[in-house]
């Protein structure tokens, strides 16, 4: 069994660690110099839409999926014919524009921020007119780690807004005064057997994800985030690992957008969880059946980010994770997770993981 996988990043290498325990073969497609993935399959180094390297990645694969969202559709569509394709590429095709994501979202009952759709300079008047301030103008593509995004706090941030990131397609969003932050992992295979991860609790600094903890101890909300999570993977007839990102407002979620993929917020399943994201993602690509996705204990992971400190590597009783790419500000280098008996426990112990990755980093 061989399974391909267009991209090699840290996403390609966790499922390409989950697959070897499973006795399955990867092959990656993936333009980088020794991506991540380097370290557990043969990587095709060609770009994403070359039609040679996907004819060759059809023909050698049983299966292919994909480890990040800017894979152009356009190049799923020309191989589709050859070999599955999981997950569906019309899922990938809604997560790859924010307004038809939003669509989604209204068009399944899912509630969400107000949002108005931005062309042009008096949009956004018009986004304040009807939202209120302060807004959110994102862009409506290629927007990753809190990039592609301007907050309008005042009227006056309006022209610095349309300064820059006028010229792209723009959403505005409502700036949503959430209590915090969650995200909620479920899993189809192609029998349509599901399961969902315990409720992840997020916290972003500068937009990129820091901290994710789990399970979250609110019965109702992950009752309410799993019938979400459960209506897109029937509407999308969906097969593979799906995350929705939701901010909580008191008693009442508000999707802020989904990835077709495994997610960094998921993390802590290699660890935490009887079956981890990754496995679980190749399970139901292969139409096998899915593993538990009970939590074993309370688990608490750190993006390291920008750099990884000696002394984040000398922490006892802590799973480093290394992807093995080279330091850059802001760049995921990899994380850290740690497990606990108990919520409060696991709470202290992020804590110190947290303040010993940011002190020591540059
Ligand atoms: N409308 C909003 N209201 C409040 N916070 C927001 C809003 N949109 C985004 N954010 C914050 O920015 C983070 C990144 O934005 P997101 O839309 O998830 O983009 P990305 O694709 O970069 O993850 C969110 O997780 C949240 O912390
Ligand atoms: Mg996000």
């Amino acid at each position: 069994m061989r399974i391909g996988i267009i991209g090699a990043g840290q996403l390609g290498q966790m499922l390409g660690f989950a697959a070897r325990d499973l006795g399955v073969e990867c092959v990656f497609l993936d333009p980088s110099d020794q991506p991540p993935a380097t370290a557990c399959g043969e990587v095709i180094q060609r770009p994403f839409d070359d039609p040679a390297a996907l004819a060759e990645l059809a023909a050698s694969c049983d299966v292919v999926t994909y480890e990040f969202e800017n894979v152009p559709v356009e190049a799923l569509h020309r191989i589709e014919d050859e070999v599955a394709i999981y997950p569906p590429p019309g899922a990938l095709q809604h997560s790859q524009d924010r307004l038809a994501e939003k669509q989604l979202f209204d068009h399944l009952g899912i509630p969400l921020p107000g949002y108005h759709v931005v062309d042009t300079r008096e949009d956004i008047d018009a986004a304040v007119d009807r939202l209120g301030l302060p807004i959110v103008i994102k862009t409506r593509r290629l927007g990753y780690d809190g990039k592609g995004q301007f907050v309008v706090r005042e009227q006056a941030d309006v022209d610095a807004a349309w300064q820059t990131l006028g010229g792209n397609d723009l959403i505005a969003e409502q700036w949503v005064p959430f209590d915090y932050e969650v995200s909620c992992i479920g899993v189809r295979n192609v029998d349509g057997d599901t399961v969902i991860y315990p409720l992840a609790h997020n916290v972003h600094e500068g937009g990129i994800l820091r901290t994710s903890r789990s399970p979250v101890d609110e019965p109702a909300l992950a009752d309410t985030a799993e019938h979400y999570v459960r209506t897109m993977l029937e509407h999308l007839d969906y097969v593979g690992t799906l995350a929705l990102e939701l901010f909580v407002c008191g008693d009442t979620l508000l999707a802020n957008e989904f990835a077709p993929r495994v997610h960094n917020s998921g993390h802590w399943s290699i660890e935490g969880s009887e079956t981890s994201q990754f496995e679980n993602h190749l399970r139901a690509i292969l139409n096998r059946p899915l593993g538990s996705t009970a939590s074993i204990g309370h688990a608490g992971m750190v993006n390291l980010i920008g750099d990884i400190p000696e002394a984040a590597r000398k922490i006892d009783d802590a799973y480093v994770h290394d992807y093995g790419k080279s330091p850059r500000p802001g760049r995921k280098l990899g994380h850290i997770t740690v497990i606990s008996d108990a919520a409060a426990a696991r709470d202290k112990f992020l804590d110190t993981v947290h303040r010993t990755v940011t002190q020591s980093s540059s």
